[in-house]
């Protein structure tokens, strides 16, 4: 299968596994072109989604190969939704190409838009894990050499990440280094998984 649909349907057992049914209302935070979404219509998942990103074209892309789905450009650092309203927030590899300061807020928001006992599940490069911790590295020796770093790769700490949940109000967050494969196909980012208190 191709690696597109294949990560896809790694998507989904993730959010399978975090409880996921139908009727529910979801928020794909950074949906790109839809392989999250693609996946969840091939799985036959019915329920209220919306993705929603910054690149217009991918968003069009959702939208077209998704009809059943909503696509939004959204281009602030909040969750297009109302208070409350849904079951779960996910994002992949978004809060790989953001600021720490928009990772807080993105998690801030969230809280806001979820309904108590709402999940947030994400994936994040995690510094002090060897494998990601290789690709920091590469990039400090790269930038030391002179050369400019085109794509802002940003890394957090578990830590940092548990700091934020607590004082935004989250129940603590749950880790996986995403690759123990018990429970969904290898990730290949660090997932985190919390939830709004009920
Ligand atoms: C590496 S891609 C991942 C796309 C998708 N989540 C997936 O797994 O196929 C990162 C996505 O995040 C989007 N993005 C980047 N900055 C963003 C922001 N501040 N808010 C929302 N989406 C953002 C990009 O446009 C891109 O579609």
């Amino acid at each position: 299968m191709e690696l597109f649909a294949e990560q896809g349907d790694g998507h989904v057992a993730v959010l399978r596994h975090h409880g996921l049914v139908d009727a529910m209302a979801i928020y794909d935070l950074g949906c790109g072109s839809g392989r999250t979404a693609q996946a969840l219509q091939r799985a036959g998942w019915q329920g209220s989604y919306v993705g929603a990103d910054i690149v217009p074209g991918l968003v069009q892309e959702m939208r077209r190969s998704c009809p059943g789905y909503v696509g939004k450009v959204h281009l602030d650092p909040s969750i297009d939704a109302a208070d409350a309203s849904l079951d779960m927030v996910f994002h992949w590899s978004v809060f790989t190409h953001i600021s720490v300061e928009e990772c807080f807020l993105y998690m801030q928001d969230t809280f806001r838009a979820l309904k108590p006992g709402g999940k947030l599940i994400f994936s994040f490069l995690e510094i002090g894990h060897v494998p990601h911790e290789q690709v920091f590295d590469s990039r400090v020796a790269r930038r030391a050499r002179g050369k400019q770093l085109a794509l802002l790769d940003t890394f957090l700490h578990p830590d940092w990440i548990r700091h934020w949940a607590a004082r935004i109000g989250f129940e603590p967050p749950a880790f996986t280094s995403g690759n123990d494969g018990t429970h969904h196909p290898p990730f290949w980012q660090s997932l985190v998984a919390m939830r709004k208190p009920l």
